[in-house]
């Protein structure tokens, strides 16, 4: 159920030029409608910002596919070809995030964003991203 709605989710804003800026300004917008703090507002600004621009529909539904098999996710995100750069996303956009000078929090928050939330602020990221289709 899970993997079939991520999928769908995936589909929906996989098409469309400038659909990971509207995703990510969407999942911003749904934070600080919830009275979200400048923390994680800009780490819902920022979570996906390593995502390559070259992502492909199939890297997207197979990352989804991967999420219950850590071990094979793991060794597929190593390297810096498309689909292990989309794989690693989380990591590398924290450190992007970390060379722009955002805070440590806002660097874990997104570290974070695809694997399983642990507090309040790591779910609301979580529900924000999942709801954000532009
Ligand atoms: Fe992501
Ligand atoms: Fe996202």
């Amino acid at each position: 159920m899970e993997v079939r709605h991520r999928v769908d989710q995936t589909r929906r804003y996989a098409f469309g030029r400038g659909a990971d800026e509207r995703h990510a300004a969407r999942t911003a917008e749904i934070l600080r409608g919830r009275g979200a703090d400048e923390d994680l507002v800009l780490a819902g600004l920022l979570h996906d910002v390593a995502k390559p621009a070259e992502t492909r529909l199939w890297h997207r539904i197979a990352a989804v596919l991967l999420e219950p098999l850590p071990a094979l996710h793991g060794r597929l995100a190593r390297g810096e070809g498309v689909f292990a750069r989309y794989l690693d996303h989380p990591r590398r956009g924290a450190e992007e995030a970390r060379r722009r000078g955002a805070s440590a929090r806002v660097v874990a928050l997104i570290a974070r964003h695809h694997e399983r939330p642990r507090t309040d602020a790591e779910r609301a990221l979580h529900e924000a991203d999942r709801e954000a289709v532009p």
